[in-house]
């Protein structure tokens, strides 16, 4: 295994506070486009990050004017093209390596889109669980314009999260929608203004942090399984994974039951049960 250079260090930053992990594309003077060496580094930090206790919620935002300006056009494609099949294949395995790490990550995990986000930067989009954007970001599949089709299952996202329509106009026409635009098509979960931003994405992070971790990462798992299956299969992929979690150190649920039934202090359909009296 190679020791990174310090600049591939740099491509990602974050900071810890209060159980939220802030993680940032950090390339603002290339527009956080994605580069091999990022993509590497952010794998890196995904792992560091996922089993700490201290992390509860990871934001994905990107630092200066972008969220991510898509994949480097110069050091992801035209290097390895110019290397051959062998350095296309495994650059395309870092970043889709890391982009399927994000969907299924242990912990929930919300994309926190201020600025431009173009093409690739669609895979750690769907990646996130949820997604908070400026009004004022820039989204576009913006492939079509210098030729190519959007791979790196920027199609796929398009469709699982878009109407056919928009989906096809989207990727035919190369034009951009913005914030508001991407919640009204779904791309999203929800726009506010840029001023706005953190403390809505802060706002929605708290409430993940309250509720249990182990139905929180069943619940994310179960929402990306079912849509492939059959309604009989998801059914039964539901009660085999609420069993799972029933049985894997889930002593919150437990607590969860007994403050709404015995000690009467909360109602599930209002809110979540205080985690501070006991289960994790
Ligand atoms: N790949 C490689 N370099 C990129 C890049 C990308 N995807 N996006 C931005 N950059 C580089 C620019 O080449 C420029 O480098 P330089 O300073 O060495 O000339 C630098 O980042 C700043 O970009 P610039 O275009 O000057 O910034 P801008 O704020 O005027 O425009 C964008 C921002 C995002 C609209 C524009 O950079 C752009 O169109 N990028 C490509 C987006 C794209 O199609 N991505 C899809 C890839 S799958």
């Amino acid at each position: 295994m190679t020791i990174p250079t310090q600049d591939e260090l740099e491509t990602v930053v974050f900071t810890i506070e209060d159980g939220i992990a802030w993680v940032s594309f950090n390339r603002p003077e290339k527009r956080n486009c994605m580069s091999p060496k990022l993509n590497r580094q952010m794998m890196r930090v995904l792992d560091e990050l996922e089993f700490r206790e201290d992390v509860g919620v990871l934001v994905l935002a990107g630092e200066g004017s972008a969220w991510s300006a898509g994949m480097d056009l110069h050091e992801y494609f035209r290097e390895n093209e110019a290397k051959g099949l062998g350095a296309i294949r495994q650059a395309q395995r870092e970043s889709y390596g890391w982009w399927r790490r994000l969907r299924w990550y242990q912990k929930p995990t919300i994309a926190m889109v201020h600025g431009w986000c173009f093409g690739g930067a669609y895979g750690p989009l769907f990646g996130c669980d949820l997604a908070f954007a400026a009004e004022e970001a820039q989204f576009g599949l913006s492939e079509i314009n210098w030729g190519i089709l959007p791979g790196g299952g920027a199609t796929k996202i398009a469709v699982e999260l878009l109407n056919f329509r928009n989906a096809m106009y989207h990727a035919m026409m190369g034009e951009n929608v913005d914030g508001k635009k991407a919640a009204e098509w779904g791309l999203v979960n929800e726009a506010v203004p840029l001023v706005q931003l953190k403390e809505r994405v802060s706002e929605v992070a708290k409430v993940l942090l309250q509720k249990n971790p182990v139905a929180l990462k069943a619940t994310k798992d179960a929402i990306r399984r079912v849509g492939e299956m059959t309604f009989d299969n998801a059914e039964d992929y539901l009660v085999r994974a609420q069993e799972a979690a029933n049985s894997f150190d889930n002593d919150g649920r437990k607590e969860g039951i007994k403050q709404f039934l015995d000690d009467k202090t909360y109602k599930p359909g209002l809110g979540s049960y205080n985690k501070s009296k006991g289960g994790r």
